[in-house]
């Protein structure tokens, strides 16, 4: 591993000394743990801990890593990352055992668990999330608009002293925006499966990973659509189905703001959306339409593929109207994806239209 990753490793996880109580962790540790968070002056505050002291601490963690015996066979970092971000659950007892890695993304990666015994479960699948400082979202602030800021628990922030460590982008304000983004994927789970949408169903969720429903079987995840040819009636079927999935995250207030064939699973006849932490509401982001619409355009892309037969501008114009919203009529272009074909026809025909008025 190239020498800076590992020191950024370590960087973020500063955070050691506010583990959560696992059965790896000595004692004293907890005590020690526990009575810095006793004198911490924020709730969740974060103390500064030394680097000296934060790498003797990874190195007693990364030794402790082998009593907890999973049968995925982590990096010594990663099982560091693994331990610190699941470790509240296995004690929690909703999960028995790591299996394996089912895919490592560009924000987290995603492991299929042995469900523990609070669960029932057979299996869990654990999003795990990549430390903040490796996460590459692009232009994070588009979906933030209109959206609250949520702790922990997806209650919305209230402090006024957490708000200025968010805004001033503080070690720990990064860490609450983190969290948020977190608790954001959680809640939108939650509330699109409670409503009857194809989501998988979430069991809990941490500071920095989410348990939920897994989709697939013993050996084999659930594949996503993008890597799978349908005959044309399987591929109606499943495009109607995911059109009533958007109607129905529309009425209760999602635009996905992330979905393509790739966002989605498929087993056995089924289909599952899944990666939401950057969902949010539709009335409340002055781009909420654009962004509705490449979601749209990037599905019906596949369904075409597919020999489906859609027109994403009218599908889209139509579910968003449907539902009460109206179309902004003004571009910003620096909302527009430059990858996306329609995205640029748009500019294209906003600056003729410019140009024309100012003749
Ligand atoms: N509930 C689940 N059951 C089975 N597999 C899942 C589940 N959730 C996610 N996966 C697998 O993990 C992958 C990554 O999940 P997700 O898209 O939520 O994370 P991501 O960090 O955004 O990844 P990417 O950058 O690849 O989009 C999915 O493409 C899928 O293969
Ligand atoms: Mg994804």
């Amino acid at each position: 591993m190239h020498r800076n990753t590992v020191i950024d490793d370590l960087d973020e996880l500063q955070g050691a000394a506010r583990l959560p109580r696992v059965k790896n962790i000595s004692h004293q540790e907890q005590r020690l743990a526990h009575s810095q968070a006793k004198r911490s002056p924020h709730p969740g505050h974060k103390p500064k801990v030394k680097a000296v002291e934060v790498q003797a601490e990874i190195a007693a963690q990364a030794d402790d890593q082998g009593r907890f015996e999973f049968t995925y066979t982590a990096s010594r970092y990663e099982g560091v990352w693994l331990l610190e971000s699941l470790g509240g659950m296995v004690e929690e007892r909703w999960i028995a055992d790591v299996l394996r890695m089912i895919k490592g993304g560009k924000e987290a990666s995603v492991y299929q668990c042995r469900g523990g015994p609070a669960t029932g479960l057979e299996w869990i699948a654990a999003k795990v999330y990549r430390p903040r400082r490796f996460r590459q979202l692009k232009n994070d602030h588009i979906y933030k608009e209109g959206r609250d800021r949520l702790d922990i628990g997806g209650h919305v922030i209230n402090d006024d002293r957490m708000h200025h460590a968010m805004n001033k982008r503080t070690g720990y304000g990064l860490e609450l925006l983190h969290t948020s983004w977190i608790a954001h994927e959680f809640k939108t789970l939650q509330d699109l499966h409670a409503a009857g949408a194809d989501v998988p169903e979430p069991y809990a969720s941490g500071h920095n990973a989410i348990l939920m429903e897994y989709i697939g079987d013993e050996d084999t995840p659930a594949p996503t659509l993008n890597s799978l040819e349908l005959d044309r009636g399987e591929a109606r079927r499943l495009f109607e189905r995911v059109l009533h999935n958007l109607e129905l995250m529309l009425a209760h207030g999602r635009v996905h703001a992330d979905l393509s064939a790739y966002n989605i699973l498929y087993w056995q006849g089924e289909i599952w959306l899944i990666d939401f932490p950057q969902a949010f509401p539709p009335e409340a982001n002055k781009n909420g339409f654009q962004i509705f619409r490449r979601d749209v355009t990037r599905i019906c892309e596949y369904f075409i593929s597919q020999g489906v037969r859609c027109k994403p501008q009218k599908i889209a114009e139509g579910l968003w109207t449907a539902n009460g919203f109206r179309l902004a009529p003004e571009i910003q272009p620096q909302y527009l994806d430059d990858q996306s074909e329609q995205d640029r026809a748009l500019w294209r025909k906003a600056q003729t239209a410019s140009k024309s008025a100012s003749r």
